[in-house]
């Protein structure tokens, strides 16, 4: 297999394994569960402590637990956001 193949099964890969993660913790909310992904982590370490066979690669954890009731105050104050304030608009240049 050529470098553009690999490369399209790899991207097709991980556009599956997030909307997974997505859903996960989407589902984790709904069971009233707080939920919170990971991607720092050895994927040595953790491929060897869950015994994965080869060419399996972790890509993420989501850390799944009861939240505590009480909660530490936010690190910094966020106004409300709208829709607008998180998305960019921007049309590449045709060439030619
Ligand atoms: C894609 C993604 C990867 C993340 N990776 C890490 C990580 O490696 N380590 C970490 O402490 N938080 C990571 N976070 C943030 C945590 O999931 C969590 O939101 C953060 O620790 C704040 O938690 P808190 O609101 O309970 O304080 C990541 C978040 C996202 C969306």
């Amino acid at each position: 297999m050529n470098d553009t193949v690999l490369d399209a099964i790899r991207t097709r890969r991980t556009v599956r394994a997030m909307t997974a993660a997505a859903t996960m913790l989407l589902a984790a909310h709904s069971l009233g569960l707080g939920a919170g992904p990971v991607t720092s982590f050895s994927r040595t370490a953790l491929a060897t402590v869950l015994n994965l066979p080869a060419g399996v690669r972790p890509e993420l954890i989501i850390c799944l637990g009861h939240a505590a009731t009480e909660q530490p105050p936010a690190m910094r104050r966020q106004g409300a956001r709208r829709w607008d304030d998180l998305i960019h608009w921007e049309r590449g240049k045709v060439e030619g």
